[in-house]
């Protein structure tokens, strides 16, 4: 069998999902843009035309009102956002030929232009809807910006959409004491006339569009359960205020968000096109063009990507994706990383401590073609990168080029030493590539480190550093090295998509032109190298460290029972009657136990006496007393709160505990209470 030649050059469209321009790139983001941004290098590596695209997402309530809350205009706010996340996806050798945004002329135009072929259609219904209006901000509210209690199991401070405690999801009329976050105003329910795009009438044509081959099989089977309970016509007007494009002759209304996004795909290579005059918008975008188009996406937005773009794309008359590639999310030592709970690692963040190139690899070293989550362990994290990526693959550059370079004028021999190896490691091209095309990155890693362990065992094997010492053995010794260094190219011509600029540096040590797919083939002989530098440093343990920390403030906070999140409240909260109060039973209760939780670094589990029966507690108070202190103490406990699985377990009941930035008290009687006393 021989190294297989290139197939045909392709021409292909990748795009990535696009951030919102209303925070900073973290970790969980990355995971999508590096697996995008490995798939696209291999692509180009491989002689294909291809072509990588992603920008801002710039629109929409919650970009208005964070412009707001910072005291800028949200064009000034997202121009800011955009030289962020360009440097964040830079820094990370993210390689977008264009990093655009929504909010652009071409995006507009294109917006309307869909629109109007919808219209054309008659795919748009317009009809009145009731919605929450914040009397105050005088605006509609979105779901996320109304909260109150939820209707089915009355845990308080639940979102307009979800509840979190008892996850059922309603209307956010349907919620009990509903107020806007915004301005803490009462909503009041008011019409509005919205648009509608009409899904159902494309039922068909997205069932034969999911069943050829566009989608990951666990897609596919999302898609059917949404088939099954049918699919509903999608608003997307908004009304003012609003940051956005106005629909065209609707004053006071605006594309949502959500329709203008994913046609920013389109513009950003609209307007990548008018800089490059090699590449043809309408042989990608036509309705019969050939050229292959691939969306990467996080697995939250999959209903968006695999219903509302496919049914838009064909209403407007432009060709559909040939796949969408769904990536699931990363967790960070087991714990989910959030945007609205302000818990994540961001990409600057994790830069301050480690190198981007260890971040690409590992994600690469776990990243398949389904949608599984990924967690981040800083130990595994660092146990691979020493391992694998110092131990063995940069080693053998340090264990050869030492000779090439004292002992034989940093050039190689004339010829290779008579073995399989060569071909053997050029020839694992074939397969690893398959596994590149078919983003199975982990696997591809698989067998790059066990390549790396067979230049490895043939370096242990003819051991030059004695052979060197041996006249005789001169030739041979200068043939062993070469040969390994020869290895060790291949190896990086495979890891270069994930490792560019690793890969880089070590063009400029081999002295070579940019490694290819076709060009590992022809060895290097008589070929002078540059003298080795360490291309790669180990992690150090205070490296890791300094992540784990980052990790730890990231972490959720458990929901304490007593935790008190306002260190500071500014105003005192609103009146409540008498009633209000007496819903809540405060009984005095006697700490029986106390103990750590292992793996909670705010918690301690408390067993309490209640006079009536035996509660256990999880309280946030771990920073402020020592478990045994707390024995024996009485101290006042909310009897009838909604008992809460925690991670660690059931927590029936509430302390009550006073605290600010300077420590936390539990809150105890005068003597002479007894356990089960009513405090009223
Ligand atoms: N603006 C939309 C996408 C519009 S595409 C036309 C959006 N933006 S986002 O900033 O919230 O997310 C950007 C990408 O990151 C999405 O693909 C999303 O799924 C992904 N992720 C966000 N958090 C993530 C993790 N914790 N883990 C993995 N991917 C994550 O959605
Ligand atoms: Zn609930």
């Amino acid at each position: 069998m021989q190294a297989q030649p290139m197939d045909k050059q392709r021409n292909i469209l990748v795009t990535a999902a696009l951030p919102y321009a209303n925070g900073s790139i973290h970790l969980g983001h990355l995971v999508g843009y590096i697996q995008a941004d490995i798939w696209t290098r291999f692509q180009k590596m491989r002689g294909h035309q291809c072509t990588f695209v992603c920008g801002d997402d710039s629109h929409g309530t919650p970009i208005m009102i964070k412009a707001e809350q910072l005291g800028i205009t949200p064009e000034e706010m997202i121009l800011q956002v955009h030289q962020e996340h360009h440097a964040d996806f830079n820094d990370f050798a993210v390689s977008f030929d264009n990093f655009y945004t929504t909010h652009s002329p071409e995006n507009q135009a294109l917006a309307e232009q869909v629109y109007r072929a919808l219209i054309e259609r008659d795919d748009i219904a317009v009809r009145t809807i009731k919605q929450f209006f914040d009397p105050q901000k005088q605006m509609f509210l979105p779901d996320r910006y109304v909260k109150g209690v939820c209707p089915r199991c009355k845990t308080a401070d639940q979102y307009g959409d979800s509840c979190e405690a008892c996850g059922a999801t309603y209307a956010p009329t349907e919620l009990i004491n509903p107020t806007s976050t915004l301005s803490g105003a009462t909503p009041v329910e008011k019409e509005s006339e919205h648009f509608f795009f009409k899904l159902p009438k494309y039922e068909e044509a997205l069932k034969r569009w999911t069943q050829s081959d566009h989608l990951q099989p666990q897609v596919k089977n999302k898609l059917d359960e949404w088939f099954e309970t049918g699919l509903k016509e999608w608003d997307i007007s908004r009304d003012a205020p609003y940051f956005g494009f106005q629909i065209p002759g609707n004053p006071g209304k605006f594309f949502y968000v959500w329709l203008d996004a994913p046609i920013g795909y389109i513009a950003s290579f609209k307007n990548y096109c008018e800089r490059n005059k090699q590449l043809r918008f309408e042989d990608y975008w036509n309705k019969d063009s050939e050229a292959e188009l691939y969306h990467f996406i996080g697995k939250d937005i999959i209903y968006f990507h695999a219903l509302f773009w496919p049914a838009m794309l064909q209403g407007a008359d432009f060709r559909t994706p040939t796949a969408i590639f769904a990536n699931g999310f990363l967790t960070i030592g087991g714990h989910k990383m959030s945007k609205s709970r302000g818990t994540f690692i961001t990409a600057r963040q994790y830069l301050e401590h480690l190198h981007p190139e260890y971040l690409r690899y590992y994600f690469a070293a776990k990243l398949n073609s389904h949608i599984e989550d990924i967690d981040l362990n800083f130990d595994d994290f660092l146990q691979r990168i020493n391992s694998d990526l110092v131990g063995k693959v940069v080693n053998i550059a340090s264990r050869c080029s030492r000779f090439i370079n004292k002992n034989f004028a940093n050039k190689l021999s004339v010829s290779l030493p008579e073995n399989h190896l060569f071909e053997q490691f050029t020839l694992a091209g074939n397969s690893i590539a398959a596994l590149f095309e078919a983003r199975e990155f982990n696997q591809a890693i698989r067998e790059i480190m066990a390549l790396a362990d067979k230049a490895n065992q043939y370096i242990d094997q003819e051991k030059p550093w004695q052979s060197i010492k041996d006249p005789e053995q001169q030739l041979h010794t200068h043939e062993v090295c070469s040969l390994g260094i020869n290895l060790f190219r291949i190896l990086m011509t495979y890891l270069k998509p994930i490792l560019p600029n690793l890969a880089m540096d070590i063009e400029a040590f081999l002295n070579i032109a940019p490694m290819t797919w076709e060009n590992r083939l022809q060895p290097l002989q008589s070929h002078s190298i540059k003298p080795f530098k360490p291309l790669l440093q180990r992690i150090t343990e205070a490296q890791i460290n300094g992540v784990k920390q980052l990790a730890e403030q990231a972490k959720p906070q458990a929901t304490s029972t007593t935790s008190p999140k306002k260190t500071k409240p500014e105003t005192l909260a609103e009146t409540i009657q008498i009633d209000d109060f007496s819903k809540v039973d405060l009984r005095i209760a006697k700490i029986l136990s106390a103990e750590h939780v292992e793996g909670a670094d705010k918690l301690l589990k408390i067993q309490v006496d209640l006079g009536t029966e035996t509660r256990q507690i999880f309280a946030g108070i771990k920073s402020a007393y020592e478990p045994e202190q707390l024995v024996g103490k009485l101290t006042v406990v909310v009897a009838n709160l909604a008992p809460r699985k925690m991670r660690f377990g059931m927590s029936e009941g509430m302390i009550l505990c006073a605290g600010d930035n300077s420590g936390l008290w539990i809150v105890s009687p005068d003597s002479g209470a007894k356990p089960g006393m009513q405090v009223k």
